[in-house]
C-alpha cells in the first residue's frame, strides 16, 4: 500500500510530528510506501510529491510549520463542488498515476471538507485534524491548540509587567476569526480581567464599567484579552477598537498588542507531540484496515474516528455553558455580558 499525505491551510505547531507520527508507522510496522504530496490539494492536481523513506521522518519531531508546505489555495474544492466528470475524473488519474491508495489529509475546517468531498467522490481518503483555532466539529481537542496557548499565555504573563509598572489597561489580541477557544483558554491561564470572544455579544460599556470599578477596588491595572474575531465598528481591528473605547470612556492609559503569527510558529508542545504522534498513527491504522471517508478525532480523551461526511461544514464554538467560562464569571472575570 501507498499512502499519500498532504498538509493544507494554515500551517500550525504539531504538523510535522503528524507526517513523523504517519511515516515512521507506516513504514516500520505496516510495511506501507509513503508519498509526501506538497503544498497541499494543489499537490495532486500538480502530481507534485515526492517518496519519502524512514529517514525523511527524523529530525521532525520539534519542528514547526509542515515539510510538505500547506495551501489555502481552493481550487480542488472548487473543481469538487462543481461536479464536472471530466475534473473529477482527472483528479482520479492523477492519484492513480501517483500510485497512492489512500490520501491523508491534515488540516483544519475546509481541508476536512474538501477530504468529504474527496470521499464522496469514491476516493479513500483520511482527514487529521489540525488547528491552533481548536474549532474543528467531532474532535474535543485538535494539535497546534495547546501550543498556541503555552505562547499566548506566555505573552500575557508577560504584559502583566508593564499593566503594573505603568498601571495601564493593556488590550492583546489572539487569533481565533469564529471561535474564542485561544482568547477564552489563555485568558484564563494568563488571568486575564476581561475576556471577549466572537461567540458572546459584548456591551464595551459593561466592559468599561468593569474596568473603572478594578480603579475604585483599589486594583492599578487590568488585562483584557479579546479575539481576532469579535465585532467591532466600521471593521477597525478588535485591539484597535477596543483600547480606543476604553481610553475615550474611561481616560485610562491603554496599550495593545496583537500577537498574530507567532501564536502558530515555532515547537509544538509536549502535549501536541504526543497528540499528533497518536493521531498519526490511528491514521495509519485506519489506512490499513480499509477504513475510508473517516477524520480521525479524540472522542471522551481516546483517539476514536468520526464520518467526514458529519464533520464537513460546521464548527466548534464555545458555548454559553462552556465550564471555564462560568468558573471564570464566578471569580469575577468580565466576559463583557
Ligand atoms: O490557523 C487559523 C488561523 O490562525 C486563524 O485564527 C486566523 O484567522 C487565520 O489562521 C489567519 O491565517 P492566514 O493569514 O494564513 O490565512
Amino acid at each position: 500500500m501507498r499512502l499519500g499525505i498532504l498538509s493544507s491551510g494554515g500551517d500550525c505547531p504539531g504538523i510535522n510530528s503528524t507526517i513523523r507520527g504517519v511515516g515512521k508507522s507506516a513504514i516500520t510496522y505496516h510495511g506501507f510506501e509513503v508519498a509526501g504530496i506538497f503544498n497541499g490539494y494543489n499537490g495532486i492536481l500538480e502530481k507534485n510529491f515526492k517518496i519519502m523513506t524512514e529517514s525523511s521522518f527524523s529530525g521532525l519531531l520539534h519542528t514547526g510549520g509542515t515539510i510538505l508546505g500547506t495551501s489555502r489555495d481552493k481550487q480542488m474544492k472548487r473543481l469538487l463542488k462543481k461536479g464536472d466528470e471530466k475534473d473529477i475524473q482527472m483528479v482520479k488519474d492523477n492519484i492513480r498515476e501517483m500510485g497512492l491508495d489512500c490520501l491523508l489529509c491534515i488540516g483544519g475546517n475546509g481541508t476536512q471538507k474538501t477530504a468529504a468531498l474527496l470521499a464522496k467522490n469514491g476516493i479513500n481518503v483520511i482527514g487529521i485534524p489540525k488547528t491552533i483555532d481548536n474549532d474543528i466539529w467531532g474532535t474535543e481537542v485538535s494539535f497546534g491548540f495547546d501550543s498556541a496557548v503555552n505562547i499566548a499565555t506566555e505573552a500575557i504573563d508577560r504584559l502583566h509587567s508593564t499593566a503594573s509598572s505603568h498601571h495601564r489597561a493593556m488590550v492583546i489580541e489572539l487569533m481565533g476569526h469564529h471561535a474564542g477557544w485561544i482568547a477564552l483558554h489563555a485568558g484564563m491561564a494568563g488571568g486575564g480581567d476581561v475576556i471577549l470572544i466572537p461567540e458572546l455579544e459584548y456591551d464595551i460599556q459593561k466592559v468599561c464599567d468593569y474596568l473603572l470599578d478594578r480603579v475604585k477596588k483599589k486594583k492599578n491595572y487590568s488585562i483584557i484579552v479579546v479575539a481576532e474575531g469579535i465585532a467591532t465598528q466600521n471593521d477597525m481591528k478588535p485591539a484597535e477598537y477596543i483600547s480606543r473605547e476604553i481610553s475615550e470612556r474611561t481616560g485610562l492609559e491603554t496599550r495593545s498588542t496583537v500577537l498574530g503569527y507567532v501564536q502558530r510558529g515555532g515547537s509544538p508542545s509536549p502535549y501536541d507531540r504526543i497528540l499528533s504522534t497518536q493521531l498519526g498513527g490511528y491514521a495509519t491504522e485506519l489506512a490499513a484496515k480499509g477504513d475510508f471517508g473517516k477524520m480521525v478525532a479524540i472522542v471522551d480523551g481516546k483517539t476514536s474516528d468520526i464520518p467526514l461526511s458529519e464533520v464537513a461544514g460546521k464548527l466548534k464554538t464555545v458555548t454559553r455553558d462552556n465550564p471555564l467560562l462560568i468558573q471564570g464569571e464566578r471569580m469575577g472575570v468580565c466576559f463583557g455580558l
